[in-house]
């Protein structure tokens, strides 16, 4: 579970109909004897805390890094031997990484499955599969959909990650970037067989039955004054939305900094924090078809 680019339409479809079966229950015993292990080498609050609380509602257990310091690695071990011995404690081995190869390296060496927790600024495939579950919710599907993905295109993974599996589906695409901050072309290439198109948001937002919205990604820019051009460069509000449909939704895979203002939440457009809460059934299904325990759910 590397890349959106590995999954078919039907193997989204089975993820996203095995999500709403988690969705029913909040405690399912099949994992009683499975420990995944989770290596953050990177900040996260939903992706690894709802890993963490998919396997629990599964019965199952973790072993959890995020502090890097508290590792041998440390010490000089590699990368490689550091894996191997994760891989050998465990049953899935969960990375986040700054670095897109690291999460590769990690999958050549172990034994058991690895799941990209995100990798730099290339991807984030579980964080598009729960944008993909909060859309088909809110929806009922993805195709004959029209979606804006609106911020910093160039450094987010997770856009990266939506766009590619969007374009699996019958979908029309929106990419509203500050200049500079557009997507990378082998992406938009690879999705090209969707129609892609640019525009103004207030242009276009009468079309929309989805908009994603991403942060500035801070920490992917080269220099702090790089980002500092672009900061408050962007901004969704009210007004934004204004001559919308009734039915647009507006996600975002969260954190928030500014470019998403807070009266947007108590519109009923606003469909963030149902999406961050729709990553444990999303990850209990990407954990059941991962170990295997499709048998055990019956
Ligand atoms: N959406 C997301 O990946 O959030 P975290 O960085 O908090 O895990």
């Amino acid at each position: 579970m590397i890349s959106i680019r590995d999954l078919s339409r039907p193997d989204i479809e089975e993820i996203l109909d095995l999500a709403e079966i988690m969705s029913k229950t909040k405690r399912l015993e099949v994992a009683h004897d499975k420990l995944a292990t989770l290596f953050f080498f990177e900040p996260s609050t939903r992706t690894r805390l709802s890993f963490e609380a998919a396997m629990y509602r599964l019965g199952g257990h973790c072993l959890s890094i995020h502090d890097v310091r508290s590792t041998s690695l440390e010490k000089g071990e590699s990368l490689s031997d550091t894996f191997r011995v994760l891989d050998s404690y465990g049953d899935v081995l969960l990375i986040r990484h700054s670095d897109p190869s690291v999460v590769r390296l990690a999958a050549d060496v172990a034994v058991n499955p690895v799941i990209n927790a995100g990798s730099g600024a290339d991807e984030h495939p579980t964080q598009a599969l729960i944008d993909a579950y909060t859309i088909k919710k809110s929806f009922g599907r993805l195709d004959g959909l029209n979606f804006c993905i609106f911020g910093d295109l160039k450094y987010s993974r997770a856009a990266r990650s939506l766009l590619l599996l969007l374009s699996k589906f019958k979908t029309k695409v929106y990419l509203v970037a500050p200049p500079g901050l557009e997507m990378e072309r082998a992406i938009t290439e690879r999705a090209g067989q969707i129609p892609l198109e640019k525009g103004e948001l207030r242009e276009i937002i009468g079309e929309l039955d989805v908009l994603y919205v991403t942060r500035l990604q801070k920490e992917r820019f080269p220099s702090i004054e790089e980002y500092e051009k672009y900061k408050g460069s962007y901004r969704i509000t009210l007004d934004s939305l204004k001559g919308c449909k009734e039915s647009l939704i507006v996600i975002h895979p969260l954190p928030r900094v500014d470019e998403l203002d807070k009266n947007i939440d108590s519109t009923p457009h606003a469909m963030y924090f149902q999406q961050a809460a729709l990553g444990i059934s999303l990850r209990m299904a990407l954990l059941v078809l991962t170990l295997g325990l499709e048998e055990r759910i019956g």
